[in-house]
């Protein structure tokens, strides 16, 4: 695009990885020229990167796109585009649905946007670029990281895992791993750049390079990471359950930067639903798993993700996994109530559970999961913790806000002596369900 000064935005929705590869569209965009707008009826472009892992987020999606109409109509130049994973499953509906898209692109293919834009002003036409797989190893276009602190660094690409209640391994294809040289180049990088705080993404992290003969396995590429000077803190998401190892908690126990926080998704505490959601392990196969984690490193966080309401989910298989969560006990879960799927084998399983059960069991839920957050954020009182300095508290800008190596969030009153992007001791003084609160102790 040749014109000055042309303004881009950048929407997002949906988990980190489409974060990263928001960073890598506005990236490329700044490299043509086009400076971030502030407000969406300044901008000369606009691209929604999309999810559609659940339906409630393809509906926020489509009702944003429809709220776009008024833009083009007013700015009949606007371009407007649609990436990601709804772009990718739902490529041949979107221009008949909104008519008023100029581009559709999928999740192979978000290396291609400056090309593509510069298409549209060149045939003023609409154009659709939607690969079935990938081409070739992400990402070596630009970057516009937001956080200054904390990077996404993509180490594997795609799943192959097939949960039956799940749309990923449609819409971002086979797994692949990215070879080690890149991904330690670019943490390098960001180390160098000032970044404190890197983690590595992946639909299922614990199964980098089992697809290339010569890569490290993930513990491997753990230690290798945890070698890099400059950052302070290694992060990893996500880890699935059956391929969590000992050599994985071994590098987290004796590594100085990776941190002590386990995210493992268990999705229900019902061995007859993990069957049928096809994850491949037992609730005793996740308990031993846990166990080994909590001997290794007594004081890890461990937190997971649950779907209520799969189809055949009885009341006796919820209350399992109502008697799992009180159990295991988790510093968090992230639950969802199920959503079908079309074109997923759960989408077709009998026993659907209607949308009222699946509500009130999800109150249930969450209310036995917040007690367990609470009683493990009680037993921190007191205690002092290594904080990665965020930034302003959102809700208050007298106070600061930071991350414990276990992931929990902590407030406390600004002293004017902190930098963000500092480490700092905070003594723990108040215990919330979701924050902790606290005094600086010292900057470390
Ligand atoms: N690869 C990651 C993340 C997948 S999506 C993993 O395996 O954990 C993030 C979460 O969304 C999943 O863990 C699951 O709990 C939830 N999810 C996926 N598909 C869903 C569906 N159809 N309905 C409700 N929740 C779903
Ligand atoms: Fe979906 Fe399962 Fe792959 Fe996670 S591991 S992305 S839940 S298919
Ligand atoms: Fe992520 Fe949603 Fe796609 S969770 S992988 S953006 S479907």
């Amino acid at each position: 695009m040749s014109t000055q000064q042309k303004k881009y935005m950048t929407i997002t929705y949906g988990c980190q990885m489409n974060e990263n590869d928001s960073e890598r569209l506005s990236g490329q965009m700044k490299a043509m020229g086009l400076v971030e707008a502030d407000q969406p009826d300044q901008a000369d472009v606009i691209i929604i990167n999309t999810c559609c892992v659940r339906e409630s987020a393809e509906r926020k999606i489509y009702g944003k796109i429809g709220d776009l109409k008024r833009l083009k109509a007013a700015n009949p130049n606007l371009i407007i585009g649609i990436a990601g994973c709804m772009a990718q499953k739902d490529r041949d509906k979107l221009f008949k649905k909104a008519p008023h898209i100029d581009l559709v692109m999928g999740t192979h293919n978000i290396h291609q946007l400056s090309e593509l834009l510069a298409d549209i002003e060149k045939s003023r036409s609409k154009v659709l670029a939607v690969w079935d797989q990938a081409e070739r190893m992400e990402p070596d276009v630009p970057t516009i990281r937001k956080n200054k602190v904390s990077a996404w660094v993509p180490i594997t690409y795609g799943c192959n895992n097939f949960c039956s209640y799940c749309i990923v391994p449609y819409v971002r294809g086979r797994e692949h791993s990215r070879p080690e040289g890149d991904i330690l180049a670019e943490i390098r990088e960001l180390g160098d750049n000032g970044f404190k705080e890197i983690t590595l993404l992946g639909q299922n992290v614990n199964s980098y390079g089992k697809d290339c003969d010569g890569y490290p396995d993930f513990a491997g590429l753990l230690k290798a990471v945890d070698n890099i000077g400059n950052i302070a803190r290694v992060r990893y998401m996500t880890s699935h359950p059956r391929d969590m190892n000992a050599a994985v908690i071994a590098a987290v126990r004796d590594g100085q930067k990776i941190c002590e926080h386990f995210h493992l998704p268990v999705q229900s505490g019902s061995d007859a639903i993990l069957a049928k959601m096809n994850r491949g392990y037992t609730t005793g196969d996740y308990r031993q798993v846990v166990g080994e984690i909590r001997a290794a490193i007594p004081h890890a966080a461990l937190t997971t993700d649950i779907i209520v309401g799969f189809p055949g989910e009885t009341e006796e298989r919820f209350d399992e996994t109502l008697e799992f969560v009180k159990t295991v006990e988790f510093d968090a879960a992230y639950t969802f109530l199920y959503s079908q799927r079309s074109g997923t084998p759960a989408a077709d399983m009998p026993d659907q559970i209607p949308l009222a059960i699946k509500k009130e069991r999800l109150t249930r839920l969450m209310n036995i999961q917040n007690e367990s957050s609470l009683a493990i954020n009680t037993r921190l009182k007191g205690q002092n913790l290594e904080v990665l300095i965020e930034g302003d508290s959102k809700n208050d800008a007298n106070k600061m806000m930071g991350r414990t190596r276990t992931n929990k969030i902590v407030i406390w009153d600004k002293t004017g002596a902190e930098q963000i992007g500092q480490l700092a001791d905070i003594v723990i003084e108040t215990a919330q369900t979701w924050v902790l609160k606290g005094s600086l102790l010292r900057l470390l």
